[in-house]
């Protein structure tokens, strides 16, 4: 077996789908761009979904790369089985239909058994098939040459991939057989044929067939377009080459497990040894040392990539994995925060394909550190928790034990060995299943989201001209060369929604965050046919959606013209999003990453994935940072170039999917922004006008929405509307105070009054007539407070000499009073009982149609209020009370 690093097993593997003609795809971030079906990007094929469902066309039919991939089903698993990793990197070669079984077969085999290449001994390679695809069965065993004794048919459980609505098909598996010393019991083979769990087969290569799609209830019809999809689990073939017992023994991790060792002053050693004779207390220890080096690679991974530890999704993972490891580092007697040295060594294994790494190095160190410090904290409230529970009940309950898990980062394991030194028993099971019901909760909460678009045979079939001259003129006379509805394509359309396709367009379809151009198609009989949306089909085309005004033709003379005061504004917020990104990062730092955006003639919103809101002090920075940048007057460069020059020459920012094409497009604002972009753009940020900042709000997970608007006019606009809100907010008040101060004067209230009414719409302004209001609003509770007592008191006086009359022991006040309202009724009924005892109280308002009954308390056990409202003699009620009070409305 040859000896391969890790690097060069990943190089090799790239360097010989190159030669086969296959374009290799630059890592993208584990956080899907524009995805809510996934969490994390978990496999190679996810980052080519809209090459494999056919929105989209591959910068070459033939694909290869090497893509980290986040898969957390069974974090639990990690450290105790020898290969479950939370952060993996898959090995791919995809064909977009290009080649299908034959080649994808003949591939993998030449990798990896030619001489030239991994050269691994046949012998020692195993296939599964789907026991229905002959075809494949065929092309190992007769063009391959494989015998019968080392290919086995696999089932619809073990050999078809299926994720629900998408494309799926039959796989086939490549084994490699680590020999008798991992199948003590010698079953051989028989392992593999029926599926017995084992650690002597090793799966190291699925090679995806996928041919049907699934309608999402499991109907499958044949693709228009067949692809395959392969993964190879790079850790899985790392261990082989390096003939290690697990994934971890490797130099991927290993330089990890070694420095472990290093700061527990090697008071716990990793043993190898421990593989072959084992021993219970080692192989804990063993765990440990995995978990540790797993999950650091992954935090490190997931925080380069702009995720932050929270409470939710992603950012939630993350704190998990991170308290997962910091509670396996207290098994090594390690007491103090300590993955954050951990991550150089992460690095270094890393960079090699990684290097954007080391420029990371020193922000994921200090998030990990507070991190952790606030987990240790946690930490020794959870022992106190827990050493209570282990006090006064007698078992730890399935709740405590999940309260312990999720609010304090107890692992299970932790618990129950705590709890098992005072022999108090965990609820394991309960817990199991109420673990299982919140996991179900959260799987649930993303299911609805569309994991794959349909293939659309007429789409990925397209290939009409269409050139985009867009960028340089607003209209233009075209042909239409393609219309289509549904599935079907359409000579003619008559009064009705088509798509459209023109030999020439200056309408932008939605790309990059940038809103669609709205307006007309305009025929030679001067109908204006209006064009609703543009996307961007598979083959790049601009597909029109027209809502035809009469009838459109193939072949039809067009003028096709865009709506150019939506287009002039759309672009000074594109703009405005590069400098708003630009200017973000100028003063938050380089990790507040962008993870989307959306910009279109009303305004752009960017999100940005930090680990807080920023502060009014840095709402005002980044004002400053880009009304600088405006009024210094750049002027917008275009740029034409390679990736690679994109970001090493210019520093561009290459956030989305761009990144694929072979030239890339550039637009730059001198050295304060420089993005690849495909949108239109203002020719200096002197266009832009103006740029404020009107909301930023949490979307959760660590993103958050920066809302804006460009331009003098808009900015005007928004100011305007915001002060006239501020000013209605407080009109009833004025009309109130107008009235309260012919009674009560009251100075303050007047100045604060005008100084809002006088106060001039301007930017800064803005925050201080939101404070002004909100600190009237309060001021004036307390004035209308006072004024209102003081009315009462007035109203009340006229009836100050109210008397009761007397029967028996029992005073009785039952009289109609109709210009006081129920709440000065009330008021006055209170001080009648502190004047009198023994006294019921009837009020009526036969106005208002309002009744209260009020009872001293020393008579209402044989007085009750609410019988007295009710049984009253006198009118038909609605209400409720209690013994001593009653009060409702008279129906
Ligand atoms: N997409 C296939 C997998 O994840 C190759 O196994």
């Amino acid at each position: 077996m040859k000896k391969l690093s890790a690097n060069e097993i990943r190089k090799m593997w790239l360097d010989f789908f190159k030669s086969k003609d296959h374009y290799f795809l630059e890592p993208v971030s584990l956080v899907p761009v524009e995805d809510p079906s996934l969490l994390w990007i978990n496999s190679g094929v996810a980052t080519l979904k809209p090459y494999f469902d056919g929105r989209m066309n591959p910068p070459s039919p033939r694909l290869t790369n090497s893509q980290k991939s986040i898969r957390t089903n069974d974090i639990e698993n990690v450290g105790v089985t020898a290969r479950h990793q939370t952060m993996f990197e898959m090995l791919g070669n995809f064909s977009i239909g290009d080649y299908f079984k034959k080649e994808a077969i003949e591939f993998a085999w030449e990798l990896l058994t030619s001489p030239k290449w991994f050269a691994i001994n046949p012998e020692l390679l195993y296939i599964t098939v789907f026991n229905e695809d002959k075809e494949a069965y065929d092309v190992w065993t007769r063009t391959i040459g494989i015998k019968e004794d080392h290919i086995f048919k696999g089932s619809r459980d073990t050999n078809f991939w299926d994720v629900g609505q998408g494309p799926c098909g039959p796989n086939t598996e490549i084994f490699f057989d680590r020999g008798e010393k991992w199948d003590t019991e010698k079953i051989g083979s028989r392992l593999l044929k029926d599926d017995i769990e084992n650690d002597r087969y090793i799966e190291i290569w699925n090679i995806v067939f996928s041919q049907f799609n699934n309608d999402g209830n499991n109907n499958y019809i044949e693709l228009p377009r067949k692809n395959i999809d392969t993964g190879a689990g790079f850790e899985r073939l790392v261990s082989i080459f390096q003939d290690a017992p697990t994934n971890f023994e490797t130099d991927i991790f290993f330089p990890t497990i070694k420095e472990v060792e290093k700061i527990c002053n090697s008071k716990f050693k990793y043993s190898i040894e421990n593989y072959y004779n084992e021993n219970k207390e080692q192989t804990k220890i063993n765990t440990a040392f995995k978990v540790i080096a797993d999950h650091v690679r992954a935090v490190v991974f997931a925080i380069s990539d702009g995720v932050f530890p929270g409470n939710k999704d992603r950012g939630y993972i993350i704190r998990r994995l991170i308290r997962r490891s910091s509670v396996y580092g207290r098994k090594l007697g390690i007491q103090d925060a300590f993955l954050y040295k951990l991550v150089d060594k992460v690095i270094e294994a890393m960079q090699e394909f990684y290097p954007y790494l080391i420029e990371k190095a020193q922000s994921v160190k200090e998030i990990i550190k507070q991190e952790e410090l606030r987990f240790l904290k946690t930490l020794s409230k959870g022992y106190e928790h827990l050493e209570n529970i282990v006090k006064n009940e007698n078992k730890v309950s399935a709740k405590n034990a999940l309260l312990l898990f999720e609010s304090f980062g107890f692992p299970i394991e932790l618990t129950s060995e705590i709890a098992s030194e005072s022999n108090v028993e965990v609820d394991l099971k309960g817990y199991e299943a109420l673990l299982e019901q919140t996991k179900e909760l959260a799987r649930n909460s993303r299911k609805n989201d569309k994991a794959w678009n349909k293939q659309s045979a007429i789409l990925t079939g397209l290939n009409v001209e269409s050139e985009f001259v867009g960028y340089e003129l607003e209209e233009c006379e075209s042909t239409i060369n393609f219309i289509f509805e549904d599935e079907k394509s359409l000579e003619i359309a008559k009064d009705k929604v088509v798509f459209v396709t023109l030999t020439k367009t200056p309408f932008y379809a939605e790309k990059g965050g940038q809103a669609a151009d709205n307006g007309y198609l305009i025929d030679e009989q001067e109908n204006r046919h209006l064009v609703l949306d543009v996307q961007s089909g598979p083959n790049g085309q601009h597909i029109h959606k027209v809502q035809v005004n009469g009838t459109l033709k193939v072949g039809d003379l067009i003028k096709a013209e865009i709506n150019s005061e939506k287009r002039f504004y759309t672009m000074k917020n594109h703009s405005g999003t590069h400098i708003l990104q630009a200017g973000i990062q100028e003063v938050l730092g380089k990790e507040a990453l962008q993870s989307g955006s959306y910009n279109d003639e009303n305004g752009l919103r960017i999100d940005i994935s930090y680990n807080r809101l920023p502060t009014q002090e840095e709402i005002d920075k980044i004002h400053l940072a880009i009304n600088r940048e405006i009024k210094n007057c750049i002027p917008r460069e275009i740029i034409y170039c390679s990736l690679q020059e994109a970001i090493e020459k210019h520093n561009a920012l290459a956030l989305f999917t761009e990144k694929y094409g072979g030239t890339v497009r550039i637009i730059k604002f001198g050295k304060f922004s420089c993005e690849l972009c495909g949108g239109t753009h203002v020719e200096n940020t002197k266009d832009i006008e103006d740029l404020l900042i009107t909301n930023v709000e949490s979307k959760g997970s660590g993103v958050f929405r920066y809302h804006a608007v460009t331009s003098h006019k808009e900015v005007a606009n928004y100011l305007n509307e915001q002060f006239r809100k501020q000013k209605s907010e407080i009109s009833s008040l004025i009309d109130k105070f107008n009235n309260f101060k012919l009674k009560v004067k009251n100075q303050e209230i007047e100045q604060e009054i005008n100084a809002i009414t006088s106060m001039q719409v301007t930017k800064p302004n803005l925050i201080l007539i939101k404070q002004k209001v909100n600190d009237l609003k309060n001021t004036f509770k307390l004035y209308q407070k006072e004024v209102e007592d003081l009315l009462i008191e007035e109203n009340l006086a006229k009836y100050s000499n109210i008397e009761p009359t007397k029967k028996e022991n029992i005073n009785l006040i039952d009289i109609e009073i109709n210009d006081l309202e129920m709440k000065e009724l009330k008021v006055l009924s209170d001080k009648m009982q502190n004047k009198y005892d023994n006294l019921i109280i009837k009020f009526a308002n036969t106005k208002d149609k309002v009744f209260i009954v009020s009872v001293s308390e020393s008579i209402s056990n044989d007085n009750k209020a609410i019988d007295l409202f009710k049984n009253n003699g006198k009118y038909e009620v609605k209400g409720g009370g209690n013994n001593t009070f009653a009060q409702g409305k008279i129906v």
